[in-house]
Formats: C-alpha cells, structure tokens, sequence
C-alpha cells in the first residue's frame, strides 16, 4: 500500500471536476469516495453528513465497503468517532480494539482494521465527515491526513450547494442572506437526504414521516438471521429506523405470502435480537401508530388545513425541556408566579410547569381587541386572581407578533410592582414586531407564516393538534376575499 502527492493531486482534480457535474448528488459522493480510496491506497471510504439535530450520520457516498458493514446499524454521532465532530482529524490504528469504534465486532468480521477520518466543516461548524478504511493496520502520514482535509472542503462546498439548490427547488428564496436561511429552523429536516428507494411505498412512507417531522433512516441496519459453516447464509433488512421511537419498522403489501414470510423473518429477528423493537406495517397501519406515539390523534382529515408541520411534537417537548431547565436554575431558590394570557397559551404553560423544579403558582389574564381612533386597542376581560407585588413573575405567551399584546399586559403587571418581571415565549415571530418587547426566554424563531397547533388556533380551531404547523394560504385568502 502506498500513497503519493502526484497521486493526491490526480485525486483533487478529479474530485474537483466531478463535484462540478450535473451529476445526482450521490453519484458524485460515491465518485468521491472512490477516488479518495484509491489515492491513498485505502480499501474503503465513506462520505457522511450529520442529520439536523446533529444526533445521527447519514451515508451519502461510500466505496468498497461490504454490505454489512454499512448496515451495522445507525451511527450516533456522539459515540461514533465523537473528536472528529469536534472538528479534528482522527486516526484509529487498529478499529477491533479501540473503544472509539462504535460496532469493534463488525469491523473484525468485515475485515476494517485502521480507519483515518476528516471532518466535513460549513465555516467552523461541522457537517460531516469522511473517513478511509485499510483491512491491514496502516500508518497514515501528515500526507494523508491533509488530503483528506482538502477532500473535506471540497465535499463541504459541494454540500452545502446542493443544500442551496434543493432549498430553491422547494420554493425558498434564497437570494438575499442565503447562509442564513440555511439555518433557519423551519427548513425540512430532511433536506438533503440522499436516499434511492426500493419501491414507491417507501418513499410515500419517508414522505409521511416528513410531513410529520419525524425522524428517520432507510435500511441502516442488516441483521443476519442465519449462518452455514461460519459464514451469514441469511439476513434481513428493515426498511426503516425511527431513532425517536427507538422503532425498526418494516412495510408490507396485502401480498399474503410475502406477509408470511415477513413474519417468519420478523420471528427469527425478536429471538435472535430480543432488544430490538421492531413492526410490520400496512399503510392503514401507519395512521394507528402515529395516534399511539401522539403525533396524529385526529387522524387526517382535521389536519388538512395545514400545509406543513413546523415543529413535531417531540421537537416542542425537547425544547421545552431546554427552556424549563434554564428558567429552573435562574429562579433557583425563589418562588415563581407564573402568568399566562388565555387561551392560546394553555399546551405551553402546561407543558413548562411540569418540567420546572421550583415551586410555582400559577395565574391566568383574558383580553380582548377592539377598534379605536388609532388603531386596535387591549381591554382586559379578565384580570389577574391574586396580587403579584413583591413575587418573581414569569410571563408567559404562546406567540409574540406585533407584541402589542405583551406591550400593553407587561405594563399593567408592572404596575402591581412584582419584583422581577420576565417574559417567555414559544413562538417569537420577530418579522411582525411593532413595538419593542423584551423577550428573556424564547423556544422557536419563526418566519412570518400563520401558525396553528399546540393551542394556537385559526378562527377557534386546531388549537388540539400536538404540533405547530403552518396553515394553508388559501385558508386565508379565501377568508379575506
Ligand atoms: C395571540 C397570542 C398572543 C397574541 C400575540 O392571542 O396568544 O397573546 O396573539 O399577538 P401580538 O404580539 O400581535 O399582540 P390571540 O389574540 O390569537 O388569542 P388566543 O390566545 O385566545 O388564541
């Protein structure tokens, strides 16, 4: 084995030239992958990105890795090689015995020995990475280490251009402050999943998972259910993986044999693998499942006035699990009243004071609008139960716009003299804002569009769905014709 400049600057032309080409996104991963194998005389490569929460890798290009070796499972980015996540390069002399290695026992049966790995950095923030695998223990020299590092940018400028062209295929506009849409929160998160499917009722089901904001991974993990003479005779695939389910789930056609033989297989898995949780399902199925993990009680038609879910269920409880542990160590030691506005604010406030470990009292406001000589004026219709002076208050809204609202309620509690007033927020909806308001916790920007869900409501309504999602525009075109 061996590895020359001449050879790495071969490499960087190539990868350059390709990186360039019309190209799909994973034919050009895929080329990358090779080419970087063979210039450093490397028996396999691997191109990964990071998903959005940063929790998972996603394979977007691999070359002459087996099978198995790819599917050894889902790869945790926190135990997967965590220092190149910390955006170092990072080399593994011998992946059978080093606790780095997240799978060591499907290394030594496929054979991987040393593995050298790269981050894939956006400006400084990591994206992803790239790694080269030897069956024999090899040295990697400075060499190496910094074509793999060259490698990397050219794959993160790659990236994040298919990034920006999927984003305007999507409808986004991406002309002004591209870098920061990018980020922004409302983007699907699976905006450059680069997965071919088998079948048509696979992508319908990844489509499903989408629109729900679920997370998911195809085909990450093979099981083999069957060996001969030392050798895996047999194995079984799943389609999917949903890591916030912790759920292997596999689809099914009405085709009754191959349901028989589905089972068998999803038998032979449960023994084999008792920890692994893992269904059968038929599309009709589907539906139940979401009801059972909360994500769809109502099923499908209430939501059909929503054209997108902005944040899924577990995304509001994850964060405001965040929240309540910052407002908890901030109020540490002190009682805290806290103030929400009806009606809208009832899913947040509930949700927040079970995960706060203070003791709290909790009190409620009405107000109404009505029209006045300058514009929309706020009427109190139902004040405050008990007195707020000399207490630590904590308001709390389901959605800031204007902020007219909060204006005007913050002015009234301040003239109770609490003795600490702070504001928390779920939705902050910066883009609308007229009048300045501060806003000391907020859970999610979110860009100007109707939202509806978790008690925020349209005309009374969709305040029971479990999500945020964002209302069709032509609900509200028609409303204002
Ligand atoms: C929403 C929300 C805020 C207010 C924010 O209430 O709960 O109180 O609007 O808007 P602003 O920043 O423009 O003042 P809404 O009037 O929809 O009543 P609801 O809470 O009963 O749904």
């Amino acid at each position: 084995m061996g590895s020359s400049r001449s050879s790495h600057y071969l490499a960087l032309k190539q990868i350059a030239k390709v990186s360039n080409s019309a190209f799909s996104l994973r034919k050009i991963c895929n080329s990358i992958a090779k080419t970087t194998a063979k210039a450093m005389g490397a028996n396999g490569c691997r191109v990964s990105l990071l998903d959005p929460q940063k929790e998972y890798l996603l394979t977007v290009g691999t070359h002459g890795l087996s099978d198995l070796y790819l599917r050894k499972g889902p790869l945790d980015a926190h135990k997967s090689l965590p220092e190149v996540l910390d955006g170092k390069v990072v080399v593994i002399p011998d992946a059978t015995k080093d606790e780095r290695v997240q799978h060591p026992k499907i290394a030594e049966t496929q054979r991987v020995c040393s593995i050298l790995g790269a981050p894939i950095l956006e400006r400084e923030e990591v994206i992803g990475e790239i790694r080269v695998y030897t069956r024999e223990p090899h040295q990697f020299s400075e060499a190496d280490k910094s074509f793999l590092t060259s490698v990397a940018n050219i794959s993160a400028v790659l990236l994040e251009r298919a990034e920006l062209h999927q984003l305007l295929e999507k409808g986004y506009r991406v002309n002004e402050e591209q870098a920061k849409l990018v980020q922004m929160p409302q983007l699907p998160t699976t905006s450059l999943r680069p997965t071919e499917f088998a079948h048509p009722s696979e992508e319908e089901f990844a489509r499903l998972l989408d629109f729900y904001r679920i997370e998911w991974l195809y085909e990450p993990r093979s099981f083999p259910l069957r060996w001969k003479g030392g050798e895996i005779a047999e194995m079984f695939t799943p389609d999917f993986y949903l890591p916030e389910l912790d759920l292997y789930v596999e689809l099914t056609t009405l085709k009754q044999n191959l349901i028989t033989e589905k089972n068998r297989k999803l038998r032979q898995l449960k023994e084999l693998y008792p920890e692994i949780k893992i269904k059968l399902l038929s599309k009709g199925d589907f539906h139940k499942l979401l009801a059972k993990y909360g994500y769809s009680p109502l099923g499908e038609a209430k939501i059909e006035g929503v054209s997108r879910i902005l944040y899924s269920h577990s995304q509001i409880q994850r964060r405001i699990r965040t929240l309540a542990k910052r407002i908890s160590h901030d109020y540490a030691g002190q009682r805290l009243v806290m103030v929400g506005i009806l009606k809208g604010v009832v899913c947040f406030l509930a949700d927040l004071m079970q995960h706060l470990s203070l003791p709290v009292t909790v009190d409620f406001m009405a107000i109404s609008y009505y029209g006045g000589d300058d514009g929309q004026v706020v009427k109190i219709t139902k004040d405050l139960d008990s007195s707020i002076t000399g207490q630590h208050v904590l308001m709390i809204e389901d959605i800031v716009d204007t902020g007219m609202t909060l204006n005007y309620v913050l002015g009234h509690l301040l003239a109770h003299n609490p003795a600490s007033l702070r504001v928390c927020t779920l939705l902050d909806k910066g883009a609308r804002r007229l009048t300045n308001v501060p806003l000391d916790y907020i859970g999610f920007e979110i860009p100007d569009e109707f939202v509806v869900g978790y008690g925020l409501d349209y005309k009374g309504e969709y305040r029971n769905l479990p999500f945020i999602g964002i209302l069709r525009a032509e609900l509200i075109k028609e409303d204002k014709l």
